[in-house]
C-alpha cells in the first residue's frame, strides 16, 4: 500500500477502505509517513468529506493506536460527557457530582484548556490542595467508593489523534466534521464509558458556528457511536455568548457552586439540568428525562449535589473549606471594570474574544507549557438582553496588575450595543440521539 494512492484517491472524492484507514493511521503513529503527506491527506478530507464508514473505522483505528481503559471493575452504568468546547464552559463540574449524586458513576477524564478555552483540570486545580493525578487502582476505587473522580489524561491513550491534532491545528484542517467527530468520538471510546452524553455548542464562540454545521457534527457522532455500540446523545447548546457570567479558573468554581447551591444563572442552570438529565436516564437512573429533570432538582435543592461535590474534592485532597466559602479560593489582588459609554441593550457578546481577554489576563495559555494564573478572570455584569446606561459596569476583570489594555479592548470588541432589546435565543438547540 502507498500513501500517494491513498491521497490521491481522497482527492478524487472516493472512499478509503479500513484496510487504507488502518494503514495511514498506524504509519502516521508510528512516523513511518511524513507530516507533508499525511497534510495533504487531510487537506483532501477536509474538501472531499468522509462516508459513515470511513469515519467510524478512522475513529476505531485511532482507538487502537493506544491503551484503552477497562471500567468495567466500577459498578452500574458508566456515563461519560463530553464538551466540543465554549468559553465559561464549567458544566462538567457542576453535572459531574449531580448525576454522581443521582447515583450514576462518574469516571472521567479531563483536559485542560489551550487557547480561548478552558478546561476542567485547570479549573479543578484552581481549588487548594486539589490533585488530578490517581493510578489506574485508586481512580476505579475513588469511583466505587464516592461515585465521582476526574482526573487528567494520562497514558498512552489515542497517541494518532494527538499527532494529527497538533499536525490539523497548522495546516488548517480542524474544522472538519468528519475529523472532529473522529477525534472527539476516539477518545469517549477509549477512555471506556458505556454511554456518552456530548454537550455540542453552537455559535460565536464554538467550532460549529451555525446550527445546520452543529447538527452535521451531532448526528455523525451519534451514528459513530451506534456504530459501536456505545449510546451516544448529542446535546446541541448555544455559544453565541460565554456560559453564565464567570470566565476564569477560581471564577468559575465559584459559579459552579453557586448553581450547585441553586443560585445559578438560570441559562447555565438548565443547559447543566439537561445534560445531567439525558446521562441518568442513560445510566438507567431514571425512567424519562422529565422525572430525571425534577429529581436533579431536588438534589440541589436539598444540598445533596453539594455536599456530593465537597465528598469529591476532599477525596482529591482539596480543601473542602472552600466549598463553603469560595472566598478561601484564589483571589486577584487588583479588579478593574470595564464600563460602556452607550446605553440600550447588550446584542451579543462574542466568547472567543472574552475567552482571549480572559486569557491575556493569564487565566488560560497560549502555549501548552504555559504558567496559569487562578485567581485571574472576568465577570460578565450584563449579559445579552439586559438594559444599559452609560457608566454602566458591563464586566469586571480580575488581574494581578493593572497594564490590562489589551484586554480591554478585546471586551469591547466582544460587546456589541444595539437600540433594540435582541431576541431570546434558546439554551438548548436540540437533543439528538
Ligand atoms: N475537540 C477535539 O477533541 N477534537 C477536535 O477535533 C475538535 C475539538
Amino acid at each position: 500500500m502507498r500513501m500517494l494512492d491513498l491521497i490521491e484517491k481522497k482527492r478524487e472524492g472516493q472512499a478509503l477502505s479500513t484496510e487504507e484507514i488502518h494503514f495511514f493511521i498506524d504509519g502516521y503513529t508510528r512516523d513511518q509517513i511524513p507530516d507533508y503527506q499525511v497534510s495533504a491527506l487531510l487537506m483532501a478530507i477536509y474538501f472531499k468529506g468522509m462516508t459513515d464508514q470511513e469515519i467510524s473505522d478512522l475513529t476505531m483505528a485511532m482507538v487502537d493506536s493506544g491503551d484503552t481503559v477497562d471500567l468495567s471493575p466500577i459498578k452500574g452504568i458508566k456515563v461519560d460527557k463530553h464538551s466540543t468546547g465554549g468559553v465559561g464552559d464549567k458544566t462538567s463540574l457542576i453535572v459531574g457530582p449531580l448525576v454522581a449524586a443521582a447515583g450514576v458513576p462518574v469516571a472521567k477524564m479531563s483536559g485542560r484548556g489551550l487557547g480561548h478555552t478552558g478546561g476542567t483540570i485547570d479549573k479543578l486545580e484552581a481549588i487548594p490542595g486539589f490533585h488530578i493525578e490517581l493510578s489506574r487502582d485508586e481512580f476505579i476505587e475513588h469511583v466505587n467508593t464516592h461515585k465521582i473522580a476526574i482526573v487528567g489524561q494520562s497514558g498512552n491513550l489515542t497517541p494518532a489523534d494527538k499527532k494529527l491534532y497538533a499536525l490539523r491545528d497548522v495546516t488548517g484542517t480542524v474544522a472538519s466534521i468528519p475529523l472532529i467527530a473522529s477525534s472527539i468520538m476516539s477518545k469517549k471510546i477509549a477512555s471506556g464509558a458505556d454511554s456518552i452524553v456530548l454537550d455540542v455548542k453552537v455559535g460565536s464562540g464554538a467550532f460549529m458556528k451555525t446550527l445546520e454545521d452543529a447538527r452535521r457534527l451531532a448526528a455523525e457522532m451519534v451514528s459513530i457511536g451506534k456504530s459501536l455500540n456505545r449510546q451516544t446523545i448529542a446535546v446541541l447548546s448555544d455559544m453565541n455568548q460565554p456560559l453564565g457570567r464567570e470566565v476564569g479558573n477560581a471564577n468559575e468554581v465559584r459559579e459552579a457552586i453557586d448553581v450547585l447551591k441553586g443560585q445559578g444563572e438560570e441559562r447555565l442552570t438548565e443547559v447543566c439540568l439537561t445534560i445531567a438529565s439525558q446521562m441518568v436516564v442513560a445510566g438507567g437512573i431514571y425512567k424519562d428525562v422529565e422525572s430525571a429533570h425534577e429529581g436533579l432538582q431536588e438534589l440541589i435543592s436539598s444540598g445533596q449535589a453539594l455536599e456530593q461535590f465537597k465528598t469529591f474534592v476532599q477525596a482529591q485532597g482539596g480543601d473542602p473549606a472552600v466549598i463553603d466559602d469560595p472566598s478561601q479560593l484564589p483571589e486577584a489582588s487588583q479588579h478593574i471594570k470595564f464600563q460602556t459609554d452607550q446605553e440600550g441593550y447588550v446584542h451579543s457578546i462574542d466568547a472567543e474574544q472574552v475567552g482571549l481577554a480572559a486569557m491575556l489576563l493569564g487565566a488560560g495559555r497560549q502555549q501548552k507549557e504555559d504558567a496559569i494564573d487562578y485567581a485571574v478572570g472576568i465577570t460578565l455584569l450584563k449579559k445579552v438582553g439586559d438594559p444599559i446606561n452609560i457608566g454602566d459596569t458591563l464586566a469586571v476583570l480580575h488581574c494581578q496588575h493593572p497594564s490590562v489594555a489589551e484586554a480591554l479592548e478585546k471586551l469591547e470588541a466582544a460587546y456589541q450595543i444595539s437600540s433594540q432589546k435582541p431576541e431570546e435565543q434558546p439554551i438548548i438547540y436540540d437533543i439528538i440521539k
